[in-house]
């Protein structure tokens, strides 16, 4: 299979890592690794042309993906998601366009199947074959089906409050599964200490394994294929550990250096929740790092991360893009998912209806002009979360 991954750098200090051997952060000083390709070749051997006739898939991108064998492939099917306008919100805001990508539509019916897809296709290429991870919910279940496929064992930690549907996915898919008193940050504390008796478990932690950006990356990809290969004005994207924004921000210097897009970015919005805002708290006192947040709660609960491993990759690509951070409380977000569903027909998940509020907010306060077009993430499906709407 055509690939043109070359080496693993790190975020931090530049340390490059083989993508040969398992890896998780880098050894030199502990920050997150990066993929890193041969962009010049890909740039003379693989068109943006040749997309087209490509099965509607994020594995078209495999040039430019870790995995090198298509024996290794762990697919269920990751289709293209549809970009959905939203007419009724758009004229009553008067905005110029605006529109979801709609990331119910992957398996396991959120966009945690793209980093999932990949990073379980890498561990199965390096042989893996028990795999562990702290999740605040669709993560668990996406791992869960993806290693049951791959027959890797898979060990899961959520917080006990998680969504009930998440916990019993990874049951239907045999993974092991760990109910956690707290957030996801003493999910993680629980998985470290079962890890210490468990030398073979391989830690897909957001961040701490390069290769889920990988696949989230793919949004990137394929929503500047979408609009023909002109960027939106701006993004708004429902941030936990910030994977999605980080990886859509990769994706596009990677296609610059393609040639495949141009030096326009979009503005990227970093949406939290008012109950778990570490990102939005940072970016208003233009810090570079986030601190943790304590006592985490909100109904978004792929939002309640008190403190993203990679934020100060959250923050450089909101401050570098021009953009902005926001907050929804889980009254507005109950609200807007309602009044999206009965205006446009659109049933948000309670992470991607934050960014309907934000995008309310960022009319309001003239941030956002009526010639704009806008980009609303919709991370999971809102049918995952029954619990939200009482009436
Ligand atoms: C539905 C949903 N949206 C958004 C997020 C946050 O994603 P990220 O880690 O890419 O910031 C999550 C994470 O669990 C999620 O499940």
């Amino acid at each position: 299979m055509e690939n043109f991954l070359t080496h693993l750098e790190c975020s931090v200090c530049g340390d490059r890592h083989s993508p040969h051997e398992l890896q998780t952060v880098c050894r030199s000083c502990g920050k997150s690794l990066l993929a890193r390709y041969d962009l010049d070749s890909a740039r003379k051997g693989f068109s943006r042309n040749r997309l087209r006739d490509l099965p509607p898939s994020l594995w078209k991108y495999a040039p430019l993906l870790p995995v090198e064998q298509q024996e290794h492939v762990v697919s269920l099917g990751e289709v293209t998601t549809p970009l959905v306008r939203l007419t009724g919100l758009e004229k009553e805001l008067g905005l110029k366009e605006l529109w979801v990508k709609d990331e119910a539509h992957l398996p396991t019916g959120s966009f945690k199947a793209r980093g999932l897809s990949v990073a379980v296709s890498k561990a199965k290429e390096l042989g893996v074959e028990k795999i562990c991870i702290p999740s605040a919910g669709n993560a668990g279940g996406a791992l869960a089906a993806y290693a049951a496929r791959a027959g890797i064992e898979s060990h899961i930690f959520v917080p006990e409050d998680t969504p009930v549907i998440n916990v019993k996915e990874c049951y239907a898919y045999g993974a092991h599964v760990e109910l956690v008193r707290g957030t996801i940050s003493d999910a993680a504390k629980v998985m470290n200490e079962r890890k210490s008796e468990h030398a073979d478990w391989f830690d897909v932690s957001t961040l701490k394994e390069p290769y889920r950006l990988e696949g989230k990356k793919t949004m990137g990809y394929e929503l500047a294929e979408q609009f023909d290969w002109n960027l939106p004005d701006t993004i708004l994207y429902p941030t936990g550990g910030g994977t999605g924004l980080i990886g859509m921000w990769k994706a596009f210097e990677e296609m610059e250096k393609l040639g495949w897009i141009g030096k326009k970015r979009p503005k990227m919005v970093s949406v939290q929740a008012d109950g778990c805002a570490p990102v939005v708290k940072a970016f208003e006192q233009k810090k570079r790092v986030s601190e943790f947040w304590p006592n985490a709660a909100t109904i978004a609960s792929g939002l309640r991360v008190p403190k993203a491993f990679a934020d100060h990759l959250i923050l450089d690509a909101v401050y570098e893009s021009g953009g902005t951070a926001v907050t929804a409380s889980d009254e507005e977000i109950v609200l807007a998912i309602k009044v999206v569903a009965g205006k446009d027909g659109f049933f948000f998940c309670p992470e991607g209806a934050a960014c309907v509020v934000a995008l309310r907010k960022l009319v309001q306060k003239g941030f956002l002009k009526s010639d704009d077009v806008v980009l609303l993430f919709n991370t999971a499906a809102g049918n995952k979360y029954p619990e939200v709407i009482t009436d």
